[in-house]
């Protein structure tokens, strides 16, 4: 008799755990996958090891699932996004961006992987050539990566762990989708098919790897925008469509650039909305060499601390190396104030944000160039449509050009007020290119041997008595 009720209940049991474990299997391949996720069939003993797993499996699906329901919601009410960022041109950009149909995993038959762009802990990424000729990265699961041989230490269950480190590249698919922006990659499409890819793969806009050292040789502008960018995207970040996102992980190395712009690549250490409180002591932010703190809201929520840990971050990888030196003279006290705001947490993102555009814009207007007399122009001969051969340049620092001495300015007068102080410097031509910001690029030389005819260029060269004069 009791026997046969141990027995009933014993099945009773089983049932229920097979019920649960189909749940638990459907919340997985929730708008993820078709595939039925083979090894993990209701038959199979749960050691300890395998409960761990399925733990940890369901833990990750709690993580990303609300960026799903929300991000469906969002398709249908905004089909177009909401960007306040970036100027005319990057938003129409955007526009176009959201309406090009996406890669599949059909798109991805007969493409060829033509290089190896980077690895981490995590995913990998290669560089791939569509049969289209669209040039892209491919970003997977690194199953040589260091998450990966934990999970196969700690589980020894292949298939297992690689569900497990996918969810990561899930979740940055999931929030790359959800989260648009100038400075942050553009997810190209993706593709979920075990046969064809081995896996989830995500199909983003190629990039190269930030490396500071070669950062720092460029002129300041490019600096600046590298950093303007940055703030333009933490800005975006502290009020996105998913509220107040912190990236968790904030190095160099989850930025790429994309054509002189830094744009976010690694979000699978993303977190959205600011953490919750009991106390003020709660809202702590630990840096090496600064702490910070914030007040815990009445909702019980550490308000601005996200936004707070991006820009200290911000400031400490970023601004810190790129930013203070070689700014132009006119601009470095408005840079000064912007470093010491941020160093000490003072600005919020959105007053920030406002000193880098103003930077920029007085940069760009030439606004600092009041005082200059604009008569030392006259010192000079304009020789309109020609242009200059050989190689008769001198090298100044820092320069667009590794050869010679190529410098922006806002005019031809602003370039002659250089040249005056360059005591190699004979004149310099205008030839129509342009920096990142739209001021003119001039090629600053020593002499003129070679004029040639070129209707795009303008060559100014210094009168000898004025050269002769010196300064
Ligand atoms: N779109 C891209 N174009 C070119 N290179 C890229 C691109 N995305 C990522 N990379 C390179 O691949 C590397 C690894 O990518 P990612 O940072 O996403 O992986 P991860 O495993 O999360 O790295 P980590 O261990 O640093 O967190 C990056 O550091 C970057 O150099
Ligand atoms: C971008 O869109 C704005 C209006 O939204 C328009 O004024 C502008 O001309 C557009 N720019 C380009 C380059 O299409
Ligand atoms: C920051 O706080 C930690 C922990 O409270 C403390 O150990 C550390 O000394 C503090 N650092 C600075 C620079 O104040
Ligand atoms: C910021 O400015 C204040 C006052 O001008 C100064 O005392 C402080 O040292 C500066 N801090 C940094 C980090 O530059
Ligand atoms: C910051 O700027 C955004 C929009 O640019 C605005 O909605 C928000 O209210 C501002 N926040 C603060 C604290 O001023
Ligand atoms: C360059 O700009 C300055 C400042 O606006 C102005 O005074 C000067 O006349 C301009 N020079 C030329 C060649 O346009």
């Amino acid at each position: 008799m009791s026997s046969t009720r141990n027995l009933c209940f014993t099945v009773l049991s089983l049932a229920l755990m097979i019920i649960s474990l189909t749940v638990i299997l459907k919340k997985w391949h929730f708008g993820l996958r078709e595939k039925d996720f083979g090894d993990a069939a209701p038959n199979m003993d749960l050691t300890p090891d395998r409960h761990k797993l399925l733990q940890q499996l369901r833990e990750r699906q709690q993580e990303i699932f609300p960026f799903y329901i929300t991000s469906r919601q969002e398709l249908s009410e905004h089909p177009t996004f909401p960007n306040v960022d970036g100027e005319h041109t990057e938003r129409n950009k955007t526009l176009i961006r959201a309406k090009t149909p996406d890669i599949g995993c059909s798109d991805l038959n007969g493409m060829t992987v033509v290089d190896f762009l980077g690895a981490g802990y995590t995913k990998t990424v290669l560089k791939a050539i569509l049969s289209q000729g669209v040039s892209v990265a491919l970003k997977s699961v690194n199953d040589q990566g260091t998450d990966m041989r934990s999970c196969l230490e700690d589980f020894k269950d292949p298939r297992g762990c690689q569900e497990l480190v996918s969810f990561k590249l899930r979740k940055e698919i999931v929030l790359l989708q959800r989260l648009q922006h100038p400075n942050i990659i553009e997810l190209r499409g993706q593709c979920q098919d075990s046969a064809l890819v081995g896996g989830i793969m995500a199909v983003l806009e190629q990039g190269t790897p930030v490396q500071m050292i070669q950062l720092l040789q460029r002129p300041w502008e490019e600096r600046f925008r590298v950093c303007l960018g940055l703030v333009r995207l933490l800005h975006y970040l502290s009020r996105s469509p998913l509220g107040s996102v912190a990236l968790l992980d904030f190095q160099p190395r989850q930025f790429v650039m994309v054509s002189g712009e830094l744009k976010l690549t690694d979000l699978d250490d993303a977190s959205a909305g600011d953490p919750a409180c009991g106390a003020h002591s709660d809202c702590l932010l630990l840096f090496p060499l600064r702490n910070f703190t914030v007040r815990c809201s009445p909702r019980g929520m550490c308000e601005g601390l996200n936004e707070m840990r991006n820009l200290y971050n911000a400031y400490r990888y970023f601004f810190i190396y790129l930013l203070p030196h070689q700014t132009p003279a006119a601009l470095k006290p408005l840079v000064d104030q912007i470093m010491n705001a941020t160093g000490e947490l003072k600005q919020s993102i959105n007053k920030t944000l406002e000193a880098f555009e103003e930077v920029l814009h007085v940069y760009k207007s030439g606004l600092y160039l009041q005082n200059m007399a604009p008569s030392i122009i006259n010192d000079y001969a304009v020789l309109k449509g020609m242009g200059t051969v050989g190689n008769l340049e001198y090298r100044c620092w820092p320069s667009y050009s590794q050869q010679g001495c190529v410098l922006s300015v806002y005019n031809a007068t602003e370039a002659a007020l250089i040249c005056n102080s360059h005591p190699q410097c004979t004149g310099f031509s205008l030839s129509g290119q342009k920096a990142w910001t739209g001021r003119l690029l001039a090629s600053f030389r020593s002499g003129f041997s070679h004029l040639v005819p070129d209707v795009s260029s303008t060559v100014y060269v210094r009168r000898a008595r004025d050269s002769a004069a010196g300064l």
